[in-house]
């Protein structure tokens, strides 16, 4: 029985935490892990150009890996081009935005801390699930400089500069009349793999949304409505991580990638 074949996107190392959810979720799925890594990191892109970019690596992507579905596991570019997307490739995408739906409901100050890149706390799409999901809270939104860039050091073995660490997240922790934030969302994929340092230099407990179970469960349900065929050629194998800038041929990039599973590397000449 074909297996099926899922491309997991990012502008970096951030989306393996979804990959590794998936993973779990589907363990005889056969996973395709893309990097933009030329173009990371995605928070300081403007616009226009990031979409074009997106739609073009994405086309390229598609083409070589022939996937069932898309998983663009990067809040930065779902929040920007997951419309455009759907629009010019006729594929299932399950995309990454801000948890602020499960936040509103789990909140019980009623205060939520959003952490995300600055491109993503500037979209209109995050504002719009504020407005539609959260209207009751007090929502604290904030573009961190330089959180994905930590995450993707730590995840190449340096330790992660704590007083930086703290310095990032902590606009996210708020008090407002007495209540503090009691929810955090990690509106960045690259965030999780900060988790455990964060809560090392949380200013207080707060319970912290990881949504990447929650998208290997929406793939899972796609997938079981979309037909699976076999590639019309060989297409890059299960485990395999397509990067988009051979800058990423150091070994500890590469070493990182395989620890997280991804031990096929390849790097693309893509005409964008
Ligand atoms: N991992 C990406 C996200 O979820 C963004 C990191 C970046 O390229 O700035 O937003």
């Amino acid at each position: 029985m074909t297996a099926p074949r899922i491309l997991l996107f990012d502008s970096g190392m951030g989306g393996l935490t979804v990959a590794r959810a998936v993973r779990t979720q589907l363990p005889h799925a056969h996973l395709v892990y893309a990097a933009d890594n030329a173009a990371f990191p995605y928070g300081a892109w403007k616009e226009d150009a990031l979409v074009k970019r997106i739609v073009a690596v994405i086309g390229a992507l598609i083409d070589k890996v022939e996937p069932h579905i898309v998983v663009i596991a990067c809040n930065t570019a779902s929040t920007i081009a997951l419309a455009q997307l759907r629009e010019a490739y006729k594929l299932p995408f399950v995309g990454t935005v801000p948890a602020i739906k499960p936040a509103a409901a789990q909140t019980k100050s009623g205060i939520i801390g959003v952490l995300a890149t600055p491109g993503t706390v500037s979209r209109e799409y995050t504002h719009a699930l504020i407005h539609t999901y959260a209207y009751h809270c007090k929502v604290f939104l904030h573009g961190a400089k330089r959180l994905a860039e930590m995450a993707e050091q730590k995840l190449k073995g340096t330790p992660v500069d704590l007083d930086q660490l703290r310095q990032e997240i902590t606009p996210a922790f708020r008090q407002r009349e007495g209540k503090k934030t009691d929810v955090v969302v990690l509106g960045c994929t690259h965030y999780p793999l900060l988790l455990d340092d964060m809560l090392k230099v949380q200013p207080w407990l707060v319970k912290y949304i990881d949504p990447a179970p929650a998208i290997a469960r929406r793939v899972a349900d796609v997938l079981d409505e979309t037909p699976i065929t076999e590639s019309s050629k060989p297409v890059p194998p299960h485990n395999s991580v397509l990067l988009t800038s051979a800058r990423e041929d150091a070994a500890d990039s590469l070493a990182a990638y395989s620890a997280m599973g991804f031990d096929k590397p390849e790097f693309l000449e893509l005409p964008v």
